[in-house]
């Protein structure tokens, strides 16, 4: 058994941007299967209102997240890499059950095993700009603004409104995954604790491979 240490692993603001925009994310899947008539629950009205200003303050906070991304050279952790990413996958599927050892180690310098530097990357780069742009158009059709914005007006609804709506289940899956995978760090609460405190500990080994190709 490897000897840990305590390491400052999420920054004040990313935990800040990560709980913000997974309330976000959630209420606006809630307040959008309104919109798309799953259920009833704020009345239509009230959704639409309520999923605008939430695009909105996601839209915001995208921004800020894209500045301390750069600035903190941050983005790098989503670098993908293919080492290690088969004996991640079969870690999830069958080496967790048996009780298998992590196949990547957690370090300050690589946060994230290759199979979440995979799907992080591809919500970054794919389907969060997918749902925003495919929602500023949806925006812009059903409420058309004044002014030169008038001309962003799109004609057709529909092929957006299937886009914004798999995306939209693209992301419930993604939530879903991602809420139990929280629960397989090396205890079952030790990924929890460390995105609210920012504290977690980390095992102290030879270099992770992952880290020594950085
Ligand atoms: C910046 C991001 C977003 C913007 C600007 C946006 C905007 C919109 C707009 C304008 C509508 C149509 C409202 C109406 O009918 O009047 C809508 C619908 C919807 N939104 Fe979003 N949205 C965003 C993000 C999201 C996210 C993250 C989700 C889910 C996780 C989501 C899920 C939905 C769903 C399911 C609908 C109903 C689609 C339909 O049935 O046609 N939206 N959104």
């Amino acid at each position: 058994m490897s000897k840990t240490y305590k390491a400052y692993v999420y920054k004040g603001f990313e935990r800040f941007w990560h709980w913000t925009q997974a309330f976000l994310i959630m209420f606006l899947a809630l307040t959008g299967f309104e919109i798309h008539s799953s259920y009833s629950l704020f009345g239509f009205e009230t959704a639409v209102d309520l999923h605008s200003k939430a695009a909105w303050a996601f839209i915001v906070l995208i921004v800020f997240a894209i500045f301390w991304h750069i600035t903190t050279g941050e983005w790098k952790q989503y670098l993908p890499t293919t080492r290690n990413l088969k004996a991640q996958i079969e870690f999830y599927i069958t080496g967790i059950f048996r009780n298998a050892p992590h196949p990547t180690k957690k370090t300050l310098i690589s946060k994230l095993n290759p199979l979440q530097r995979l799907v992080y990357l591809g919500l970054k780069v794919f389907i969060i700009p997918v749902m925003v742009i495919s929602g500023l158009l949806y925006l812009f059709f059903r409420y058309p603004q004044s002014g030169s914005i008038k001309s962003l007006a799109v004609e057709n609804l529909e092929i957006i409104a299937l886009i914004h709506t798999a995306g939209a289940f693209l992301l419930v899956a993604f939530l879903i995954v991602h809420l139990y995978l929280i629960t397989t760090g090396h205890t079952i609460t030790s990924n929890l604790k460390a995105m609210i405190t920012g504290w977690e500990e980390l095992e102290e080994d030879e270099p992770d491979t992952n880290e020594a190709k950085q």
